[in-house]
């Protein structure tokens, strides 16, 4: 897999750092109150599983599905949450956890969905974020990483269902996707 990729973004030794760093500034934020964590499915398990293995704060998991949608603002093709929470999230302090901030598209419909049940806060996490895409104005309160506009994979993101397990992030070869058709 690893000949698959053109470079390596950020390293596993990297990452594990900015993630205790970021499990450190959520706990300071949130101090001894307890969260809810609705993680993005499927790629921010690999981010939440180490992120929440950096919290001491006490917390709960809950998991959310949303539509793959092409990053389209259009109503009838933006993000659809596709999955219920488990959670009762009235009056929570909800932390929503993604692998990438992108359009923006998604986590704006999902923090619209979750702010709707009247929780006690709404915040975000999100493992990398590519400013240069926005489509709104969103932001997400903590960002492990800022990348420049490139396709990258690895540590939960994927190409065409793969390479979510690599322990570190890196860009595809052309090669890869070009090539794809004929595979
Ligand atoms: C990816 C990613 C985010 C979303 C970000 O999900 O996991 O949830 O896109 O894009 P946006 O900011 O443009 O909305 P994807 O639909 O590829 O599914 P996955 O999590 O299963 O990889």
């Amino acid at each position: 897999m690893k000949e698959d990729l053109n470079k390596i973004l950020l390293t596993q030794e990297i990452i594990d750092k900015r993630v205790q760093e970021l499990g450190s500034k959520i706990d300071l934020h949130y101090r001894d109150k307890e969260i809810v964590i609705i993680t993005l499915l499927d790629g921010a398990i690999v981010f939440t599983a180490d992120l929440i293995r950096n919290l001491a704060i006490p917390l709960r998991l809950d998991c959310l599905r949303v539509s793959s949608y092409g990053n389209s603002t259009d109503p009838e093709t933006a993000p659809r949450i596709l999955s219920s929470l488990k959670s009762d999230v009235k009056g929570k302090h909800v932390l929503l956890v993604d692998d990438i901030l992108d359009t923006g598209n998604t986590l704006q419909s999902v923090h619209n969905e979750v702010s709707s049940k009247l929780p006690a806060s709404v915040h975000s996490c999100v493992f990398l974020d590519k400013p240069d895409r926005r489509e709104n104005g969103f932001k997400a309160d903590w960002s492990g990483f800022s990348i420049p506009d490139e396709f990258v994979v690895g540590y939960g993101l994927d190409y065409a269902g793969k390479y979510r397990q690599l322990p570190y992030v890196g860009t595809l070869k052309p090669s890869v996707y070009n090539n794809d058709h004929l595979t």
